[in-house]
C-alpha cells in the first residue's frame, strides 16, 4: 500500500513546527518514506496513488499521551458538589471522588467498559489522535485492574489507534486498606502489575503521588519492581501540594511527571537531568479552578520538554479533545501555539517512550491528520480546533 499527499502545508515538527508551504509525504507499508516540496518528488515515486490536500496543514497524527479514557459511571454529582463548595480533596477523604468510580468500574464487565469507552474513543479519533496511552486505575483489585488493562487493549482491536497502556493500580487506596497504603502497594499494586505483565497487557507504570494517594517511600517498592520487569514509569507529580514526587520519579528515570502545578526548582533541576519530560494537563486545572500554574518559563530555561494531553477522565478533566487541551495550554499556561503542538506530537512521543512517530519524517509511522486549516497555529487558536479533514493511518486514508 503506498500513497503521496500532495498539495499540502506540512508541519513536519522537525525543528519546531518545519514548516514546508507547498509540501508532499510519501507513505508506504505504514511508513513515511519521503517529505518535501510538492514539485521536488522523486522520480521513483512519481507513479504511486496521489490525494491532493488542496492546500490543507497536514501535521502527524496527534498523540494523547495521558488519559484514563476507560471507566464506567458518571461523577456530575460530584461536579456539582464542587461546585457547591466542596473541594476535590474533600470529595476524595469522604470515599468519593476516584472511589466513587472505582465503585462503578468494579461492577461493570470487560464488555461493558469497552462499551462505555468506545464513543469517547470515537471523539479522540475525531479530533486527530492516532495514539493514545490509556491508565487503569479505576480497579484497585488484582483481578478489576486486569479487566481494565484488558479493556484497553481491545480497543486497538475496534478501532484505527494505537494504544499504549499503564499500570496505574496505584490511582488511590481503596476503603479495605484505608490507613495501610504500604500494604496495598505489597498486596495489591505489585501482584496485579506481575500479572498484567505476565499477560503482555502492560506498557508502563504510573502512581499519583499526593496527600489524599502515595508518598513517594510508599511507591519505591513498586517503581523497584517496574525496574525489575523492564517497564518506564512516569508519575502524577505534584498536581495538588509539592511532595517531592518529581525529584523521586526523575531519580527513577521516569519518562515523564504529569501535572506538575506545584513543582519546585528542586524537581525541575532533577527533571532537566533526567530527560523527563513535563506532561501539562490543563484540562484538570480548569476543572478544577487551580490557580497554581506550571512553572513553564522554568521548564524553558531547564530545557524540560513540555507534552500536552487531555487527562481524559470522569472526574478532573472529561475531555476528550487534544486540540481542545492544546487550546487551554496556551490559553491558561500560556504555551507558543507551536510549542502545543510540539507538545501533543513529538514531546508527547517521548513522554511514552516512542521513536517512531510524533513528526514527519522518513521511517516514521504514517500517521497523519488533514485539518481544514492552512497554519498550524489554527489548531490551538480554534477553541476546539479546526475541523479534522481527514486521517491517515497506517498509510490508509479514513476520510
Ligand atoms: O489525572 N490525579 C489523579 N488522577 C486523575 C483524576 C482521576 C479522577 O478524579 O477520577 C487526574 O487528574
Ligand atoms: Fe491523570
Amino acid at each position: 500500500m503506498a500513497l503521496v499527499v500532495t498539495d499540502a502545508v506540512v508541519a513536519t515538527m522537525q525543528g519546531g513546527t518545519g514548516l514546508i508551504p507547498s509540501g508532499a509525504v510519501v507513505l508506504r507499508d505504514g511508513r513515511i518514506l519521503w517529505v518535501g516540496a510538492s514539485d521536488r518528488i522523486p522520480d521513483e515515486y512519481q507513479d504511486i496513488e496521489r490525494h491532493s490536500c488542496d492546500g490543507r496543514l497536514v501535521t502527524p497524527g496527534l498523540i494523547d499521551c495521558h488519559t484514563h479514557a476507560v471507566w464506567a459511571g458518571s461523577r456530575a454529582a460530584e461536579f456539582e458538589a464542587r461546585l457547591n463548595g466542596a473541594s476535590y480533596e474533600e470529595i476524595a477523604r469522604a470515599g468519593g471522588g476516584i472511589l466513587s468510580t472505582v465503585a462503578a468500574t468494579r461492577a461493570a464487565s470487560e464488555s461493558d467498559l469497552i462499551a462505555a469507552t468506545l464513543p469517547r474513543l470515537d471523539q479522540m479519533i475525531a479530533s486527530g489522535a492516532t495514539t493514545i496511552e490509556v491508565k487503569s486505575g479505576y480497579g484497585l483489585t488484582v483481578a478489576d485492574e486486569l479487566k481494565m488493562l484488558r479493556a484497553a487493549r481491545a480497543l486497538e482491536r475496534l478501532r484505527p489507534i494505537h494504544v499504549v497502556t499503564t499500570h496505574l493500580a496505584a490511582h488511590a487506596v481503596p476503603p479495605d486498606y484505608k490507613g495501610r497504603a504500604a500494604d496495598y502497594i505489597a498486596e495489591v499494586a505489585i501482584p496485579s502489575l506481575r500479572a498484567a505483565h505476565a499477560e503482555a497487557l502492560v506498557d508502563q507504570v504510573d502512581a499519583f503521588c499526593e496527600g489524599i494517594a502515595f508518598s513517594s517511600q510508599e511507591l519505591a517498592p513498586l517503581f523497584s519492581e517496574a525496574r525489575g520487569l523492564g517497564l518506564p514509569v512516569k508519575l502524577h507529580a505534584e498536581q495538588l501540594s509539592d511532595r517531592k514526587g518529581a525529584v523521586f520519579a526523575a531519580a527513577e528515570g521516569a519518562l515523564s511527571c504529569d501535572h506538575v502545578e506545584y513543582i519546585g526548582p528542586d524537581g525541575v533541576a532533577a527533571m532537566a537531568v533526567a530527560g523527563t519530560v513535563a506532561v501539562l494537563l490543563p484540562g484538570a486545572f480548569y476543572s478544577l479552578h487551580e490557580t497554581q500554574l506550571p512553572p513553564v518559563a522554568a521548564f524553558r530555561a531547564a530545557g524540560v520538554a513540555m507534552a500536552v494531553a487531555t487527562d481524559l477522565n470522569p472526574g478532573t478533566s472529561p475531555m476528550a479533545s487534544l486540540p481542545l487541551a492544546m487550546n487551554m495550554a496556551c490559553t491558561l499556561f500560556r504555551l507558543t501555539p507551536a510549542e502545543a503542538l510540539l507538545g501533543a506530537t513529538v514531546q508527547a512521543a517521548r513522554a511514552l517512550g516512542l521513536t517512531d512517530r510524533g513528526s514527519i519524517a522518513p521511517g516514521q509511522r504514517a500517521d497523519l491528520c488533514l485539518w481544514d486549516a492552512t497554519h498550524p497555529a489554527e489548531i490551538a487558536w480554534r477553541i476546539g480546533g479546526p475541523k479534522l479533514h481527514a486521517r491517515i493511518f497506517g498509510g490508509r486514508l479514513d476520510a
